[in-house]
């Protein structure tokens, strides 16, 4: 038993109290007579020392490794999960204790929700209580997606947010690493899982197709992710954003004239070729409406006062990883262009058009 404790870093104390309580006991003897550690007991300590680790109170952990449902590969894939998850929570925090550095040193006010949002701690649990004022299914691009996913009846939708283009029709279930976002799916939605995209805790091959709409470029690993939707189904329908062609920044007029810093969002961004490659997909443009109902980042192309106004911005993760210092600037620069009339001149193209490739576009295999 001390070894074992020298080992896991915990004192022989806790083994014990683990004994008593029956959440891992030595099953096996010594030559000696005294009782031992399997194999299969020193697994099930690294479980429970694990999630103990990650916050889990002993009742929940008992619950945890005792579920005859999870092996495992299913708990190392979890616990992965829930790692990365933490990880992602202290980058956000990281960003946003970055950005409130900028704006006390720009003399900015910071209101005491946005102080508080900090604690939020991941993007989406910072910014996702804006997202259901503009965002929703968009009938035309609804269609492209469910034609896509033809007549599977299983469907995995990851980063499902609060449910948007998840087929009714079907056997849907939701992935989705944000509390916040899950927390508002609403009622009768789809069961909904807290795991993520890079480490999905199903088997191989457990569904008909896998869907995820706008949220590839949220992922740590989107390559890694691709490949766990190809691995737990037999399809895969992906919508996310063109990169490959060159001037690709200029398509929008938006990051052409106001936000360069766009590019910047997706500098590490793979490339729309590597994302084919990885599930074999091949890819087409998805047009996006003249009035499209779903407030994406590119939905107001041809209304472009909505960009002025905060609960649209607010649900489009871009504005919160520029920063305010370049949304601040974009908003006054494109609120002048507009009373000025220079933005209609630069734009003359676009108001006879019903809808236009901003560069999204939807994999399918
Ligand atoms: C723009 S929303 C899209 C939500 C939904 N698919 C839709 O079309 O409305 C992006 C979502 O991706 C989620 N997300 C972020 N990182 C993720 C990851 N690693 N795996 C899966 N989803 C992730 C966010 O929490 C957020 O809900």
């Amino acid at each position: 038993m001390g070894r074992v404790a020298e080992l896991a870093d915990v004192s022989v104390r806790t083994l014990h109290h683990y004994d008593e309580i029956g959440l891992v006991r030595p099953s096996a003897r010594t030559v000696a007579g005294y009782r031992a550690y399997s194999a299969g007991d020193v697994e099930r300590l690294r479980e429970v020392l694990a999630y103990r680790r990650l916050g889990f109170g002993l009742r929940e952990v008992a619950e945890l490794v005792d579920d005859p449902s999870i092996d495992a590969v299913a708990h190392l894939r979890r616990l992965r999960g829930l790692l990365l998850d933490r990880r992602d929570r202290a980058d956000a925090m990281a960003a946003a204790i970055d950005r409130e550095l900028e704006a006390r040193a720009r003399g900015l006010k910071v209101t005491p929700q946005e102080q508080l949002e900090m604690l939020g701690a991941r993007l989406y649990d910072a910014i996702g209580g804006a997202y259901t004022a503009t965002r929703r299914t968009d009938p035309r691009i609804a269609t492209q997606i469910w034609d896509a996913i033809g007549d599977a009846q299983t469907v995995l939708n990851v980063g499902a947010g609060t449910g948007s283009y998840e087929p009714a029709d079907r056997d849907v279930t939701a992935v989705e690493p944000s509390a916040v976002m899950r927390g508002q799916r609403p009622p009768g939605s789809a069961p909904c899982l807290a795991a993520a995209a890079e480490s999905l805790p199903f088997e191989d091959q457990s569904f008909d197709v896998a869907m995820a709409v706008s949220t590839v470029h949220h992922w740590r690993d989107p390559i890694e992710g691709l490949r766990e939707m190809r691995r737990v189904a037999r399809r895969v329908v992906v919508l996310t954003f063109d990169t490959d062609e060159p001037g690709w920044q200029d398509r929008f007029w938006l990051t052409r004239d106001y936000l360069p810093e766009f590019a910047t969002v997706l500098a590490g961004f793979p490339s729309l070729a590597a994302m084919t490659d990885t599930i074999g997909a091949r890819a087409e443009p998805v047009l996006i409406p003249w009035d499209c109902s779903d407030g994406l980042f590119e939905a107001y192309w041809r209304r472009p006062e909505a960009y002025l106004e905060d609960h649209v911005r607010r649900a489009m993760s871009v504005w919160t990883r520029v920063g305010p210092q370049a949304e601040q600037r974009a908003v006054r620069s494109l609120s002048a262009d507009l009373d000025s009339g220079r933005w209609t001149e630069r734009n003359t193209t676009l108001t006879d058009l019903e809808s236009a490739d901003l560069g999204l576009r939807l994999l399918t295999t």
